[in-house]
């Protein structure tokens, strides 16, 4: 707490979808529990969110949908902003990157690195539209994959097989625009020199920064070791920011160039002032949330861009988590395998803080980590209902019913009341300690363990028994425990600001500072309390189903899709088919082939000659799995340049539903040159 101002930023969600409980789990509830405990410090703080409205991805949308991309990012800025308001997210500004205030930062920012001469500029061959008269972005180009054959590969990806690809791996490339064969054209780019700023941001960050989360320092260790090599920043699309040089038409800034710049134009945006101070000023604590996908242009290229514009403070801590998954799955936008938040809300209206309580009590901070619709259940049944809001409620209900809803007062206290009211004072500096590292799941345990503790103090002093007996010490117990469910309402508030503020105006606190959390006396004697209300309720069987069920349709109609049998292709002559020469062989030898993913270089003996074969299996098998083993080998497949090695033949293999590639083996043993007919 020793910043003079903090200036905390959301990753910006291009808008081309709905939110859901990843991007939540991941960035957003953490940054705003963080904003909120700071708020309540009484910390000078800035909360900057907005949406990514550029980038190839909006574009192919719009031309899905049939309708502009300023169109598809109005219809999903709206719909994101709203979600995110509806769950709390207590941004101080939301904005967007489509706003002429963006495109005049992101336009200056890119000219004073053009005019102090930072840029690369660079000449290289890429593949182009004749009939449309464009350049083609990767995923505006489809082809034949050279790992699996499927014809409708994408040029940064074969979606059947997984393998990732360039543009020019693709055989008999198509432009999705027109259909036409793309040509070869040079185009000129301007690149970041990321090499030349290496051993500056290996200084800053691995001496500089070891205290950054064990993943995101990882990550970034890992991409400095590799080596860093200029990338580059502009594109030839008609989406997005123009590049302002002159004689650059039809280029548009990289989308990773312009939105975390962002974050400065949307503060210029609420303060066009002061804007400065929170951007500028070295006493200022910039913290990026953001998810693990995004660590390198958080930590590495976007602060090299501050760096080299030279005015700017850098990030002092990006704490990024990993993934969340969805009942065993990978979470998935285009195949709907997502909780939308907005329809969360309308299934659940009024459980914003549920959601919330379970996405931070199983956040993925250290590893991935998966959300299924029974662990809500249970987290809300046996947490919330059965400690916190029973706690409070049995406190409350019993005020009500032995003193009229008003504080009692507190006698005489006993060991038992002394154990309890000394522990509050070190639950605070617990959470204060997790927030302050990052530690949300910690900080919500600790936080938790106030309702445990009050929730355990009202049943071993079971206070219902006692008021015939000893009403003195009935109104004791109360007034602790009010006391403690008081506290609670303000621990709560960076958590669960929902309940903390019906707790607050159930119990009609005023005014209390973060500081006063721990106090045995927030409440006066004989105040007056308001009236009890559930502030939790069980979540049925019922409605955990519909849920479930929702997924299981999507899961079948999404395994529907994928095994689709592929139509069958025109009929071939048998003259035709017997041209093709297949034959047994051994693989005697498996290298995976550098700096590719997928690609392996087979060493084939076909009974006739020992060959070459690239293939795309590497993901799939082991070299040493590989090794020894009998395939079926296309044999008069015309040869082909992969990677700069000659590939002679196809090993024939199967890919089954998922993508997964199986080797075809005769059933037993054969001499190798067997010919398969
Ligand atoms: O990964 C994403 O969703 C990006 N739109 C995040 C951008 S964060 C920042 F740079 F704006
Ligand atoms: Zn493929």
């Amino acid at each position: 707490m020793s910043f003079k101002r903090y200036t905390v930023t959301s990753a910006l969600p291009y808008a081309n979808g709905p939110v859901h409980i990843g991007h939540l789990a991941g960035v957003y509830v953490p940054a705003d529990i963080y904003v909120r405990y700071l708020r309540l410090r009484g910390a000078d703080v800035l909360f900057v969110g907005g949406s990514d409205e550029h980038g190839v991805p909006i574009t192919i949308k719009a031309r899905q949908e049939g309708v502009t991309p300023q169109d598809v990012v109005d219809k999903y800025h709206a719909l994101i902003r709203d979600s995110f308001a509806r769950f709390g997210i207590s941004f101080d500004v939301y904005s967007r990157t489509s706003s002429r205030i963006h495109h005049q930062t992101a336009s200056e920012i890119f000219r004073t690195l053009y005019d102090k001469g930072l840029f690369l500029e660079k000449s290289s061959d890429q593949y182009f539209d004749p009939e449309v008269g464009q350049f083609l972005a990767d995923r505006y180009i489809t082809g034949t994959c050279p790992h699996c054959g499927n014809e409708n590969a994408y040029g940064d990806q074969c979606e059947k097989c997984g393998t990732s690809l360039n543009a020019t791996d693709l055989i008999q490339p198509r432009s999705t625009l027109s259909g036409a064969t793309p040509v070869m054209k040079p185009t000129r780019h301007w690149y970041l020199p990321l090499d030349r700023y290496e051993p500056f941001l290996k200084e800053w960050i691995l001496e500089g920064h070891k205290e950054w989360k064990t993943n995101v320092y990882g990550q970034c260790k890992s991409w400095l070791d590799n080596g860093l090599q200029p990338r580059a920043v502009t594109r030839d699309l008609d989406w997005g920011i123009p590049v302002p040089v002159e004689g650059a038409q039809g280029k548009v800034l990289y989308v990773w160039f312009d939105a975390p710049i962002g974050y400065i134009s949307n503060t210029r945006e609420l303060l066009p002032d002061t804007w400065e101070q929170y951007w500028k000023d070295p006493e200022t604590r910039l913290v990026h949330f953001i998810g693990k996908d995004n660590i390198v242009f958080h930590c590495i290229i976007f602060p090299a861009i501050l760096k080299m514009e030279g005015s700017y403070i850098l990030p002092d801590n990006v704490p990024a988590n990993e993934f969340l998954n969805l009942e065993g799955e990978k979470i998935s936008t285009s195949r709907n395998w997502a909780v939308w938040l907005h329809e969360y809300l309308d299934d659940f209206p009024g459980k914003e803080d549920v959601l919330r309580y379970v996405l931070t009590a199983n956040a993925p901070e250290t590893k991935d980590n998966d959300y299924t619709w029974k662990d809500f259940q249970a987290r809300n049944n046996n947490e919330l209902v059965a400690i916190y809001g029973n706690f409070v409620n049995r406190a409350m209900v019993l005020t009500h019913k032995f003193f009229d809803g008003k504080l009692p007062s507190c006698g005489t206290l006993l060991p038992e009341d002394i154990a309890v009211l000394d522990e509050l004072p070190g639950i605070r500096s617990r959470v204060e300690q997790a927030l302050e590292t990052f530690r949300f799941r910690e900080a919500l345990r600790e936080a938790m363990n106030m309702a445990r503790l009050g929730n355990k103090y009202l049943a071993d002093t079971e206070p219902w028994k006692k008021f015939g007996s000893d009403p003195e010490r009935v109104a004791t117990i109360l007034n602790i425990s009010l006391q403690i469910a008081a506290n609670m309402a303000l621990l709560s508030e960076p958590f669960l600001p929902f309940t903390a503020r019906k707790l607050s105006e159930m119990l009609r606190l005023g005014e209390c500072s973060w500081e006063a959390i721990g106090s045995r006396d927030l409440l006066p004697y004989g105040h007056q309390l308001g009236t009890p209300e559930l502030l939790f309720e069980k979540i049925t069987d019922e409605q955990i189903d519909v849920q479930l069920q929702r997924l299981e349709s999507i899961r079948a109609e999404n395994v529907r899709n994928t095994f689709k049998a592929e139509p069958a292709r025109p009929d071939v002559s048998y003259e035709d088919f017997s041209q093709m020469d297949m034959r047994v062989g051994t693989i005697l030898k498996a290298e995976k082939v550098p700096k590719t993913s997928k690609l392996m270089r087979l060493l084939v003996d076909t009974g006739m000659d020992q060959r070459t074969i690239v293939s795309g299996i590497s993901g799939f098998f082991t070299p040493e799995e590989l090794v020894g083993r009998q395939v079926m080998v296309l044999v008069n497949l015309a040869p082909r340049i992969i990677k700069g090695i000659e590939s002679r033949g196809m090993v024939l293999l199967a890919s089954d539903a998922g993508g997964k590639l199986v080797l075809l083996s005769p059933e037993v043993p054969v001499k190798n040159g067997s010919v398969i007919s």
